[in-house]
């Protein structure tokens, strides 16, 4: 019996896709160990977007190498983005790795594996399927009747900001047919799955036809909002559906009508906005202006009422001016977002920006982005602060840890509420009201309105316990 380990790092697309990769090896025959020292196969899946994600690539290969040093045979993968991104080059760097695989050749792995332990040299294999695009299904877990999972609806990018390395590792947009995706969706439901998050690099650019005609579309002809109608439609017992990562410039009238007419939307949207000046937008190319991102962010949050929104900023981006950059604190101000994930600029190969001087010396952003998260935590704080005393649907993902007696789960807009059940009682999987009575830094805390439901709809599968172990 062989073994394997994946360690995954990166966006929830390499979520999803170690997923996919663990599917294809339990029908390889292949069992899951959290213990690296034990397996026979190790994959690394990998993320580039920014060079801190390669360095530490390259120092976990290096605490790798040990282990094959160690015992015959152990093969080691390298997949994902730096694998893309790096090809044949990878397997120079670092020669005692066995295997470089591409996002779209995840179901190539198998024989891939055969031929490493036929004794093959090493191999390189990272080939888009830009003409037979495949989207490995999620199948519901063996044995587990999860809360919550993930469904791509569409890979790639067309977008080509221009510092984003992302469009080079995971090539040109491709759109998953609508009936395969509401088809996913309604067999991971029957198999107790409650919450859907639809994935995509722009996941709100979706499309019926298949590949993107033109890679620089102009208005954007998304159908984004009929898909998420469709799957409202079909599968009514789907208790809440999100998506990440749309792109403002997608974000239609159409979709936000959606927004108001579908109650299994949640009241809460990532959106990335990247920079509040409109100089840093025309430089990275994202297409909008700082007047028309708070304009539909505005009209969004009047369509549904207490929908709130996150974001993705970059600070530091080449040329970023101090008014630039209070620019950004005066829009993060004026669409009130109540969470960000802020990312000092780095520079990436093959992408545009390369050829703009990264001008902004580190100690600045690294100030900038203090100032950001200073005032995204004071937004956060005073919006969980109001929220007490309020009523809130919570979608529970499993018992909070630690704590006896004590759940978790999901407000409908993302935030993160424990309550005490009653013993006994496993709400797993439920939608339990609660009455908020305490706001911490990032957390509510509330006591359940009503009956605790007593047995679990879902198994909880808390991230901890299905993430792997980082390997030392
Ligand atoms: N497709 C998604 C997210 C892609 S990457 C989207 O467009 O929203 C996630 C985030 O990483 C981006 O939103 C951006 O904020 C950040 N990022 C991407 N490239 C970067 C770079 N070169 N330097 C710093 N941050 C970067
Ligand atoms: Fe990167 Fe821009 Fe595409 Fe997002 S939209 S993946 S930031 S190129
Ligand atoms: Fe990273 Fe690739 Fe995702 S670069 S952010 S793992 S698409």
């Amino acid at each position: 019996m062989k073994r394997y380990i994946v360690q995954t790092f990166g966006c929830q697309m390499n979520v999803h896709d170690s997923r996919r990769i663990e599917e294809v090896l339990h029908g390889d025959g292949y069992v899951a160990t959290d213990d690296a020292t034990l397996a026979d196969l190790i994959v690394v899946n990998t993320c580039s977007v920014r060079e801190k994600a390669e360095h530490k690539l390259m120092s976990l290969l290096g605490t790798l190498r040990p282990l094959k040093d160690q015992r015959r045979g152990v093969v080691l993968a390298v997949a994902g983005c730096v694998a893309q991104q790096e090809g044949e080059r990878l397997l120079t760097k670092a020669p005692f790795v066995d295997l470089v695989l591409g996002p779209d050749n995840i179901p190539e792995l198998p024989s891939l594996l055969r031929e490493a332990e036929g004794g093959a040299p090493p191999r390189a294999r990272t080939v888009f399927d830009m003409d037979e695009p495949q989207f490995l299904h999620a199948k519901p877990r063996e044995g587990l009747r999860e809360v919550t999972s993930f469904v791509t609806v569409m890979k790639g990018c067309d977008e080509r900001c221009t510092y984003c390395i992302v469009p080079y590792t995971r090539g040109s947009e491709r759109y998953r047919s609508g009936d395969t995706i509401v088809e996913e969706i309604a067999r991971l439901v029957e198999g107790g799955v409650r919450e859907i998050t639809l994935l995509g690099q722009t996941v709100n650019s979706w499309y019926e036809d298949g590949v993107a005609p033109t890679s620089r579309r102009v208005a954007s002809r998304s159908q984004f909002a009929d898909l998420l109608r469709r799957v409202a439609t079909e599968v009514p017992d789907l208790a809440r559906l999100r998506y990440t990562s749309p792109h403002p410039r997608h974000l239609t009238d159409d979709l936000i009508a959606a927004h108001a007419e579908l109650s299994v939307l949640p009241a809460h949207v990532h959106l990335p906005v990247q920079s509040g000046s409109n100089e840093q937008l025309r430089r990275m190319a994202r297409r909008y202006t700082r007047e028309e991102y708070i304009e539909r962010a505005h009209v969004l949050m009047r369509a549904r009422p207490g929908l709130t929104l996150s974001t993705d900023i970059i600070v530091g981006f080449p040329g970023e001016t101090e008014a630039d950059f209070e620019d950004t604190l005066d829009l993060v101000r004026q669409v009130g977002f109540v969470a960000a994930f802020g990312f000092k600029y780095s520079p990436r190969p093959y992408t545009p920006a390369l050829n703009l001087p990264d001008d902004v010396p580190e100690e600045v952003k690294s100030e900038r982005l203090t100032r950001l998260f200073e005032l995204v935590a004071e937004q956060q704080t005073a919006h969980l602060a109001a929220l007490v005393g309020t009523r809130q649907h919570v979608l529970v993902e499993g018992p909070s840890r630690g704590d006896t007696g004590r759940f978790s789960g999901r407000t409908d807009r993302h935030e993160i509420a424990h309550f005490d059940a009653p013993a006994g009682h496993d709400p797993t999987g439920h939608v339990v009201e609660i009455e908020v009575t305490e706001a911490y830094k990032h957390s509510l805390l509330g006591r359940a309105v009503g009956e605790v439901p007593r047995g679990p709809l879902a198994t909880s599968v808390k991230r901890g316990r299905l993430a792997l172990p980082v390997l030392a």
